[in-house]
């Protein structure tokens, strides 16, 4: 069966166009440094995020935890959304690589409240870790692909400044806050220590992540890439499918943003269904339901169309570069069809 594929935003398979750019990149051994495709990825990041300094990494994973780990010391405390990727999805890999403990505090919509950062930043103290990095996700997955407003940024730039602390904005989506706000990449990354972004979610290239910065703290991550086996050799093959997407699929971002916008208001219409409309500002739809939600994930399914669902009332529909507006139609018959 073919089928129409919402379970996330990475399941997208490069086009013809982006293979051929992988096909014919120029390549060399990126642990040397070599990889003239990598190294012209990298150039681009720095210029978009202007930030002094880029990595090329596996994932965004990666790119998370090459941030923690080059922000922190051991025995420190971390502040994030306890509903944000690097708390819920990453295995502990703060604790584990960083050896660091994580302050996760409630946000809404995945957005932190400053006074509740600031109250949680410990004092200096013998019998208290120091609090040295504060980490924010925009958009925001769990909340439903949330846009963390600039203002918000900017208090927490200011919080940690005051602090000394550092702040990283896991970006995995960031353009897709960026085309929905039209606030730049360099405008957000210039409110942060450390920015990562995926080119293989909404972006459609099949593999990597960057991760933009300082060149010390670059430096730093580095051989920390190395120890954790991120050294690629030719890897400019994957880096040219970045490219490809960086320069070719950044605004039609918003075309996903208009199906999932569409798709909620007509799940808003079905009577199991309870959604925040409020929520759906990118392409990514949570959603409640009344009834067994691993059923409708089944029943779905039968009927060609692939949801998540967490748990018995939790779901999620994402939308990309491969759904068209014939399958977003299809999609939604399939839920009418449930009631
Ligand atoms: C917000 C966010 N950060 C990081 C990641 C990790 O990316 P990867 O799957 O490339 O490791 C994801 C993946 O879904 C994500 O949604």
């Amino acid at each position: 069966m073919n089928y129409i594929d919402l379970r996330s935003d990475t399941v997208t398979r490069p086009s013809k166009a982006m293979r051929e750019a992988m096909a014919n990149a120029e390549v060399g051994d990126d642990v040397w440094g070599d990889d003239p495709t990598v190294n012209e990825l990298q150039e681009l990041c720095k210029e978009l995020t202007g930030k002094p300094a880029a990595l090329y990494v596996t994932s965004g994973c990666m790119g998370n935890q090459l941030a923690v780990k080059s922000h922190t010391n051991p025995s420190e405390e971390i502040i994030a959304e306890w509903d944000s990727h690097i708390v819920k999805y990453e295995i502990a890999g703060p604790s584990f690589i960083s050896g660091v403990q994580v302050m996760p505090l409630k946000g809404i919509r995945g957005v932190l409240n400053d006074g509740e950062v600031r109250e949680h930043i410990r004092p200096d103290w013998y019998h208290y870790p120091k609090t040295s990095l504060v980490c924010i996700e925009n958009t925001h997955n769990r909340a439903g692909g949330t846009i963390y407003p600039l203002d918000e940024i900017k208090k927490l730039r200011k919080l940690t400044s005051e602090n000394k602390l550092k702040l990283h904005l896991d970006g995995a989506r960031l353009f897709n806050a960026s085309v929905e706000t039209g606030i730049s990449i360099r405008d957000y990354s210039s409110l942060v220590d450390s920015v990562t972004f995926c080119f293989s979610k909404g972006l459609g290239a099949p593999v990597g992540s960057i991760l933009c910065g300082e060149k010390d703290f670059i430096v730093r991550a580095h051989k920390y890439r190395k120890i954790l086996g991120g050294g690629m050799r030719q890897a400019g093959i994957i880096a040219a499918g970045a490219l490809y997407a960086l320069k070719n699929n950044v605004n039609r971002l918003k075309e996903d943003h208009r199906k999932a916008k569409q798709f909620a208001q007509e799940l808003s219409k079905i009577s199991f269904v309870d959604i925040d409309l409020c929520s759906v500002q990118t392409n990514i739809v949570v959603f409640k339901t009344a009834i067994d939600a691993s059923g409708i994930r089944t029943e779905l399914s039968s009927k060609g169309v692939l949801l998540t669902n967490e748990g018995i009332g939790r779901m999620r529909a994402v939308f990309h570069m491969d759904i068209s507006d014939d399958d977003l139609s299809k999609a939604i018959e399939a839920f009418k069809s449930i009631e």
